[in-house]
């Protein structure tokens, strides 16, 4: 093989550059570290007798032949199976819509449900409205269709009303997408007033449930459950890639979103389904989360996410408008907040480290992400090195 650099492809890669340059972070060993860094709110990969549980089931399938590792084919042709079937009806059951749809991954969802949506409308006609924090795979279609987004600010639905009056015509298809908690921010969205508001308009409202799907709203449903009752032009999406533990991405809808979805989502008819193994280990955790069992994990994650965002805030630090599981810690520049994550880790405490583009400029921050099997006696070491860390930078700052 030739040297890298006189790749004419590999010199025009090299040459672009980056104001914040990327790279997959180092694999750690987490068995000494307290994990804040993770996605997986309900522990389903970490508490060893939920995970018990979960193989146990799974085997029995497996065992009985009930179950196959791969789809094999798209649902539309060899991919179709009971256990996909059966997953959709307990999230439309459970979500309170008519039906429900599952995609490959999260992002797959966003990006092609939303493309399907818009591609075949009139252009002229189509208004985004949408906040400003929200997710990049809710930013893809429109960019990939190259639609302008009128950005309101961050949950400020105040804002997205005086936006609405000011652009939405009476002939426009207007959109309205939000999420419900948010990813970055750890903010709640107010739905009951957004779709008051949507219902003006009577716009399509698609509300993202990634970070609430499995512990929050009824029996942690998320944070629509019901909502479809009140306003029906309503799209709801979700992951199974968090607090389910696994992969994969759904939607709630009507049957008639549904069926045109299958007609037009090219992200749903041209892949190969979920693997179906993997579709039943979601169905268990979703099936059982109405149980005592999960209701304590749940209680027990919103105890130390109080707790933790108590004492941040004793301590002064910024934590923004978090009101959830998701409790940012924002350090303005990347310098402050990648020593902060050194810090943290030197101390085998696991974060996330934010940085733009993800967030605006100069809210760079790390990222703590509450777990079900969190202990306080965990919450209070965090608390404790975060305290030091205060007074670190204070003596430091003396000296300089
Ligand atoms: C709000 C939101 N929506 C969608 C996604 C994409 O989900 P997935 O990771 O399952 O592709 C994410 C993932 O980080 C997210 O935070």
């Amino acid at each position: 093989m030739k040297n890298n650099t006189d790749n004419f492809w590999h010199n025009l890669m090299l040459n672009q550059k980056f104001e914040h340059p990327r790279k997959l972070p180092e694999i750690i060993n987490i068995e000494n570290m307290i994990d804040f860094c993770t996605n997986d709110y309900l522990g389903v990969n970490t508490i060893q007798e939920l995970k018990h549980n979960i193989n146990n089931y799974l085997t029995d399938l497996l065992q009985n032949d009930n179950v196959n590792i791969g789809a094999t084919g798209s649902r539309l042709l060899s991919g179709n199976t009971y256990s996909h079937l059966k997953l959709e009806q307990l999230i439309a059951k459970t979500k309170g819509s008519e039906s429900a749809l599952i995609f490959n991954s999260g992002y797959q969802t966003n990006s092609t449900v939303m493309t399907a949506l818009l591609k075949n409308l009139d252009k002229n006609k189509i208004k985004i409205f949408s906040d400003k924090a929200n997710h990049a795979s809710l930013h893809h279609a429109f960019q990939n269709l190259n639609l302008k987004q009128i950005r309101y600010a961050h949950n400020n639905l105040e804002h997205l009303d005086q936006r609405l009056k000011a652009y939405a015509q009476a002939d426009n298809y207007i959109f309205i997408i939000t999420e419900s908690i948010f990813g970055m921010e750890g903010d709640k969205t107010d739905l009951l007033k957004l779709v008051q508001i949507a219902s003006n308009y009577n716009a399509l409202v698609y509300i993202d449930e990634a970070h609430a799907t499995g512990i929050m709203g009824n029996n942690g449903y998320g944070l629509t459950s019901g909502l479809f009752d009140i306003y029906p032009n309503l799209i709801v999406m979700g992951t199974f890639s968090k607090a389910l533990g696994a992969g994969g991405g759904y939607i709630a809808c009507s049957k008639i979103i549904k069926n045109y979805l299958l007609n037009t989502c090219s992200g749903f008819i041209y892949s190969t389904a979920l693997s179906p193994i993997l579709t039943e280990a979601i169905y268990y955790v979703w099936s059982n989360l109405h149980t005592e069992y999960f209701s304590q994990l749940r209680k027990n994650l919103n105890d130390v996410a109080v707790y933790i965002r108590k004492s941040l805030q004793n301590l002064d630090f910024d934590i923004g408008v978090s009101n959830s599981h998701i409790i940012p810690i924002i350090l303005k520049d990347v310098e402050k907040s990648q020593k902060m994550y050194d810090y943290l880790l030197k101390n085998n405490i696991k974060t996330s480290h934010i940085r733009p583009p993800t967030v605006a400029p100069n809210t760079c921050r790390i990222r703590l992400s509450i777990c079900a099997n969190h202990s306080m006696a965990q919450a209070s070491k965090l608390i404790e090195i975060l305290e030091m860390s205060k007074s670190r930078a204070m003596i430091i700052n003396q000296l300089n």
